[in-house]
């Protein structure tokens, strides 16, 4: 990742239905969406010039903002469009895509029912989540203290940024005990996932992951899914206890920005990252790979 910060980058953002100077895309401070966290976003991976399931992540954004109570004032359409247009104009071939939504600063009480919904697309280069070196040696993940909120307490189905403020909190925490991340459990004491990706674990050849019935369905997740059963490997959605952690012989994270990554420790737990990590490390990488570059 760049030294830079993030605001004195150089490129075109998508702002509201133009595209602009990267550095002028500003906001005031007295922003809906910076006060109260009413603010959804997606994060989509570009690969040889693709934006991977970029109407699914397209889809999941709108959704997001319905969930919120707020219509974005675009169609998938035109967000599909200014996604790839953008990836053209930063001449990117493999990126990072940030799509955001947010209410405006029309008002700046809790009620915000006819504040503007703005909308902005970033794209940035953000290689690996995890170096690759690392990746195949299995990172280390701390417990979290915090855990995946009840659905009746919080939006668990939208990207909501207000989500983040306990992945962050968890990830800082786990980091600071020397961590890559850190694994949060939901509200009931069952296993949920990492604080940006999905977990999947390996027990006998089965795979085993929990029913996201309270944090993000990942497009990647569905993906891993897809591709494990392709390969005749029998896949188990449901509720994990962490109890369970030493049953497990592999475990992996997935996500769009994590990909997919083996894990080598969550809190005393052990896990040798073993083949069918490795099968669907290899099958992801193939799956996200353009056909046309595929086909070279
Ligand atoms: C909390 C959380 N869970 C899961 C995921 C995985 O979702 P996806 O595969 O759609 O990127 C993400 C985002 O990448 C996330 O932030």
């Amino acid at each position: 990742m760049s030294a830079i910060p993030f605001d004195q980058l150089d490129g075109q953002i998508w702002f509201n239905g133009e595209f602009i100077p990267w550095r002028d895309a500003k906001i005031h401070v007295l922003t809906h969406g910076l006060h109260y966290a009413s603010a959804v976003f997606e994060g989509e991976r570009a690969y040889g010039g693709e934006i991977f399931k970029l109407r699914e992540h397209t889809e999941r954004l709108i959704e997001s903002g319905r969930i919120l109570g707020f219509t974005l004032p675009y169609s998938a359409e035109e967000i599909d469009t200014a996604c790839s247009e953008l990836l053209r104009r930063q001449g990117f071939s493999d990126a990072y895509v940030r799509p955001i939504a947010w209410r405006g600063s029309e008002s700046m009480g809790v009620s915000a029912q006819k504040n503007r919904i703005n909308v902005a697309i970033a794209i940035w280069q953000w290689p690996s989540y995890f170096n690759p070196e690392e990746r195949m040696k299995g990172i280390r993940l701390d417990l979290a203290e915090y855990r995946r909120p009840d659905p009746r307490t919080a939006p668990s189905r939208a990207k909501a940024s207000g989500l983040y403020m306990i992945c962050t909190i968890s990830k800082h925490a786990a980091e600071a005990k020397g961590y890559a991340d850190a694994l949060m459990l939901d509200w009931r004491g069952q296993v949920a996932e990492a604080t940006g990706a999905n977990v999947f674990f390996v027990k006998d050849g089965a795979i085993h992951t929990p029913t996201p019935d309270c944090f993000l369905d990942g497009i990647t997740r569905r993906t891993v899914i897809e591709l494990a059963r392709r390969r005749g490997i029998e896949v188990n959605v449901r509720a994990i206890m962490p109890e369970e952690l030493s049953d497990f012989s592999e475990c992996f994270l997935c996500g769009t920005a994590a990909e997919v990554t083996p894990v080598a420790e969550i809190g005393p737990y052990r896990f040798a990252p073993g083949e069918i990590s490795r099968q669907l490390v290899s099958d992801y990488m193939a799956e996200v790979t353009p056909k046309r570059i595929a086909a070279e």
